[in-house]
């Protein structure tokens, strides 16, 4: 038939869904690229960039699970970062999202995310939805996934994006519930968290957060001074007595890693910090 088009599986135009058993090629960039703008009707461009920073992250040793560096690869960061900085989305570098705070930099959400150890079915929750970028990684990890924002116009902006996304077709995104409060006291009504991610820098580690975590769960905090933290994973185990016992461990071996502040809500107005 005269000037039609044979069916190319590269330019099928309908979104295909997330499942936990999708062919993504992890392999090849041409592959990975062809493959999302295909199924997924991302922009090559982008897909390029998320391909060639996941190699470095990779040698770096900032990513080393395989369910990591495909959630990596599956989600679009691009759209978690303002139009402003999108250039920029796959830059070693945390990005400034306004309100005075920063979505961190790729190679810290993939430690950090390797880290954590996330299986499925896990049910985790983040302080610090910032960008919503951390939390749309480990929607892809587990379909659970708890997240407080203690900036309500951020918080608002934030779940806006998801909403976006979902009516877009990105139904992983269904699985992070979000709210606008004071992270210091988790969530008790979905308590108690396998694993628990902080994303603000604070001295201490949160007593109402451990409280929140299941036995043999791990919790991932910046501890220390404002600026200079380090990465701590904590681990609450049981003992034979039927007590806790609490181990931790630097993620980092030592490394200062610097933080935005681990705010405090005093009635609806943020007021200084947690720091004792
Ligand atoms: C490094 S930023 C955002 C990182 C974020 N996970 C992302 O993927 O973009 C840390 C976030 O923690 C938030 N934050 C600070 N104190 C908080 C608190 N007490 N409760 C909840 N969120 C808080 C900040 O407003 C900021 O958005």
């Amino acid at each position: 038939m005269a000037g039609a088009a044979a069916w190319n599986p590269l330019r099928a135009s309908t979104f295909l869904p997330f499942t936990w058993d999708l062919a993504l090629p992890a392999d090849d960039r041409k592959a990975f690229v062809d493959w999302m703008v295909a199924n997924r009707l991302e922009d090559a461009k982008f897909l390029g960039q998320r391909w060639d920073r996941l190699q470095v992250m990779v040698r770096n040793k900032d990513v080393w699970e395989d369910s990591v560096k495909r959630a990596f690869l599956m989600t679009p960061r691009d759209e978690f970062v303002p139009t402003r900085n999108r250039s920029h989305a796959y830059d070693n570098n945390f990005l400034d999202i306004g309100y005075g705070v920063t979505i961190s930099g790729p190679h810290l959400v993939g430690h950090m995310t390797s880290s954590l150890g996330v299986a499925r079915g896990a049910k985790v929750l983040e302080i610090g939805t910032g960008s919503g970028y951390q939390s749309a990684v480990l929607a892809h990890l587990t379909d659970q996934v708890f997240s407080i924002e203690i900036i309500k116009p951020l918080a608002e902006r934030t779940r806006g994006i998801y909403d976006g996304l979902i009516s877009r077709g990105y139904d992983e995104f269904k699985a992070v519930t979000t709210k606008n409060a004071d992270g210091y006291y988790g969530w008790e009504e979905h308590a108690p968290f396998d694993r628990i991610i902080v994303t603000c820098g604070i001295d201490h580690v949160p007593p109402p957060l451990l409280q929140q975590l299941k036995p043999q769960g791990a919790m991932l905090v910046p501890v220390g001074p404002p600026g200079a933290q380090r990465v701590l994973r904590i681990v609450k185990e049981q003992t034979a007595d039927g007590g806790a016992r609490i181990s931790r461990s630097d993620i980092y071996n030592g490394r200062i890693v610097p933080f935005v502040p681990f705010k405090k809500l005093e009635g609806d107005k943020i007021s200084g910090t947690h720091n004792t």
